[in-house]
């Protein structure tokens, strides 16, 4: 078995310049799938070539979808239409990437042949119970292991009728799931979500020219409509973006450009956060690029204050809690999160594995059923700490040594690459001390 990559990110590091990091994880997910699903030719640039990405594109492939790229972040999907996707040849495997499984467990459920779909030890164990249950009110057949986890075996051949369906949790995924479920289902699919989520797929779908009717919280589509090939300019992750947001913020004397990132609202909740904790972070030359908002985001060091965080403001914010776990760490005073329980099923156990982490590091912190509790003091303390396979948890950390005390040395960051391949690159582009092993 090969040795897992180490990071080992030094203090004292200077956050400054220009940096466009790499394209957004669920826009290029999207672009894959509603460009395979098109009639037509569908142009992509700025997709993200990381491993999550990649395995939808391969999955896409093994369907018979003839897609050029990515090179240079430039992709040619040859679109087959709706009907057009061609029984794979064995099991779809889709490594670490959730969104792929979640998603293309509804696209899969209105085909007319069976798909297995499998992921890595962590996909392994994450809920699918949240998609299942809906397709199969809807009429699909899918087989989960034991305890709702993949692999899904779904059966296709089903008649999908479409569901008025009110999600439990505010999930962009599992509303994305059911849309696209609905493309095959007669009659209207309908999704309600108790708080707003990301809405990429539906500003995808409209961009197709497809027919979506938006009300406040729900979204309903007819099932039997045709998608458009389209131009789709994948802007920079603000997922990705939100890493060094943190670490301009924290940095005395940081001034940063982060260029061309997504700034579509139901994302933005990062910065929100910051700014209520005291953050200097001006957008600038704000535009829209193919239906998404864009803008180009300058940031510096401010002084940071402990926060109660705004529950309203989590599933904006749900993939980016790691890093500002750490901006809360140095703020003056408490900061509290509650209503984040979904923090729990991610990757890894965010919670758990920050709390460790962050102890493990000097920070007085407590996990709670649904959040944490943060006092924020000076600075970490140099430590090792386990990412436990988690991207965004490795990436947190690497953040952390701006403020450290010594090295901080970060086991199993391979799955770094799965949303920031080249992060380490454009960490020390900018200033920051970080090694491999
Ligand atoms: C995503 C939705 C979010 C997010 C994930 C990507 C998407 O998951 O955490 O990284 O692309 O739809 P949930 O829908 O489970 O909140």
């Amino acid at each position: 078995m090969s040795q897992s990559l180490t990071f080992v990110a030094g203090p004292g590091g200077a956050v400054q310049g220009r940096l466009r990091v790499p394209g957004d994880k669920s826009i290029s997910h999207r672009s894959i799938m509603l460009g395979s699903l098109a009639d037509g030719v569908t142009e992509v640039s700025g997709f993200l070539d990381g491993d999550d990405c990649l395995a939808t594109l391969r999955a896409f492939r093994a369907m018979g979808v003839s897609i050029e790229g990515p090179d240079g972040g430039r992709l040619t999907i040859h679109g087959v239409g709706p009907r057009g996707l061609r029984a794979p040849a064995g099991p779809l495997d889709l490594g670490n990437s959730g969104t792929s499984m979640r998603l293309m467990a509804g696209l899969m459920a209105g085909q007319t042949f069976d798909t297995v779909l499998t992921g890595d030890a962590s996909l392994s164990k994450r809920p699918m119970r949240r998609v299942t249950v809906p397709l199969e009110q809807m009429g699909a057949r899918i087989e989960t292991a034991a305890g709702g986890t993949p692999p899904l075996t779904i059966h296709g051949g089903a008649n999908l009728v479409g569901i008025d369906y009110e999600m439990p949790v505010a999930s962009a995924q599992v509303k994305s799931s059911l849309l696209l479920a609905g493309l095959y289902a007669e009659g209207e699919t309908c999704v309600t979500e108790p708080a707003p989520t990301r809405d990429h797929t539906e500003r995808m779908l409209a961009g197709a020219g497809y027919d979506l009717r938006r009300d406040g919280s729900r979204v309903c589509l007819r099932g039997g409509g045709a998608l458009r090939a389209m131009t789709i300019d994948v802007p920079a992750d603000i997922s990705s973006a939100a890493f060094f947001l943190v670490a301009a913020s924290i940095t005395p004397g940081a001034d940063l450009w982060l260029e061309h990132v997504g700034i579509n609202p139901t994302r933005t909740g990062v910065i929100d956060i910051l700014r209520l904790m005291g953050a200097r972070i001006e957008l600038v030359n704000e535009r829209e690029v193919g239906g998404e908002p864009v803008a180009d985001i300058h940031v510096g060091a401010a002084p940071l204050r402990g926060i109660d965080i705004p529950e309203s403001l989590v599933p904006l914010a749900i993939d980016e809690f790691p890093v500002l776990f750490v901006a809360a760490a140095l703020a003056e005073g408490r900061t509290r999160l509650t209503g984040a329980a979904e923090l729990r099923v991610k990757e890894s156990d965010r919670i758990a594995v920050m709390a460790d982490g962050l102890r493990a590091c000097g920070v007085t912190a407590a996990p709670t059923d649904d959040g944490i509790v943060i006092d924020g003091g000076d600075g970490f303390a140099a430590a090792t700490v386990d990412s436990h396979g988690d991207h965004r948890i490795a990436m947190a950390f690497a953040v952390a040594a701006l403020r450290s005390d010594g090295p901080i040395t970060i086991r199993d960051c391979d799955n770094v690459n799965t949303s920031f391949p080249g992060f380490v690159d454009a960490c020390r582009r900018i200033g920051m001390n970080i090694e491999t092993d």
